[in-house]
């Protein structure tokens, strides 16, 4: 037991460096939301509102359980329509507080409940969830790939994740300026360089989701809206 534990706890070791920059990113999350939490919803409902209904819509048409990961204030949950039972999570409490005042507010009551919870380990069993929605998140955490293995293992067979985001294919001028800005960007919680083909190959290697649909939102296709189907032949 002792060795496995240095074994990911000790940082000159694969396994400790990647918990470590995984709790240090998690840590710089959680302080940049705290600060981010009573402004939020001002800056960006606008500009995130087309993903939020769209990304809401895909998933409510993949079955009426949905986990929403990255809940944050909540901007996304009255697009569920209200036959639908939402969970949310997030991994800041002070961005969970204000979806929880929105969830009283407009008497949201599709919305089952709302957890402090990391998307690299969500504490749901398998197949609980017809579709699980990542607004705005996925590009934010440190080991995508793990918190998507955890989305699939919570989807139900048949079962969708409905990933939306500012993904880039990485080409041209825009591509070379998105790395460039990417260290900067961090500072105050955004990502610029997330690459699309990093979560089609995450399908890929796993051979039971197929990337289905990718749809360009506002504005002008800069977020975009994918649509990752469980495989029931895989
Ligand atoms: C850009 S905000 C998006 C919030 C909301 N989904 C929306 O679209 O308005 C990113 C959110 O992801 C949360 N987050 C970042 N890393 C996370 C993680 N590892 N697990 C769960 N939530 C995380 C942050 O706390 C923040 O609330």
């Amino acid at each position: 037991m002792v060795s496995i534990l240095s074994f990911w706890t000790h940082p000159g070791i694969r396994g400790g460096t990647i918990l470590a920059t995984i709790r240090n990113s998690t840590e710089h999350q959680q302080k940049v939301y705290e600060r981010w939490a009573p402004v939020y919803d001002r800056v960006y409902r606008g500009l995130l509102r087309d993903g939020h209904r769209t990304a809401a819509r895909l998933a409510a048409e993949a079955g009426r359980d949905i986990l929403e990961v990255g809940v944050g204030t909540g901007l996304a949950l009255p697009y569920y329509p209200e036959h639908c039972r939402v969970v949310g999570v997030d991994l800041s409490e002070h961005m969970i507080a204000k979806a929880r005042e929105k969830v009283s507010r407009h008497r949201l009551g599709h919305v089952q409940a709302l957890h402090v919870m990391d998307a690299h380990h969500l504490d749901f069993a398998d197949r609980s969830f017809d579709a699980v929605c990542l607004p705005f998140v996925i590009t934010l955490i440190p080991d995508p790939e793990r918190a998507l293995d955890e989305c699939a293992r919570v989807t139900r067979p048949g079962g969708e994740i409905i990933v939306a985001s500012k993904l880039g294919d990485g080409r041209g001028i825009q591509g070379a300026i998105e790395e460039a800005v990417a260290p900067i960007v961090h500072r105050v919680g955004w990502s610029s360089a997330f690459r699309i083909s990093r979560i089609a190959e995450w399908a890929e290697r796993r051979g039971d989701f197929r990337v289905a649909e990718i749809r360009r939102v506002f504005p002008n296709g800069f977020f975009k809206v994918m649509r990752l189907k469980h495989r029931l032949d895989a």
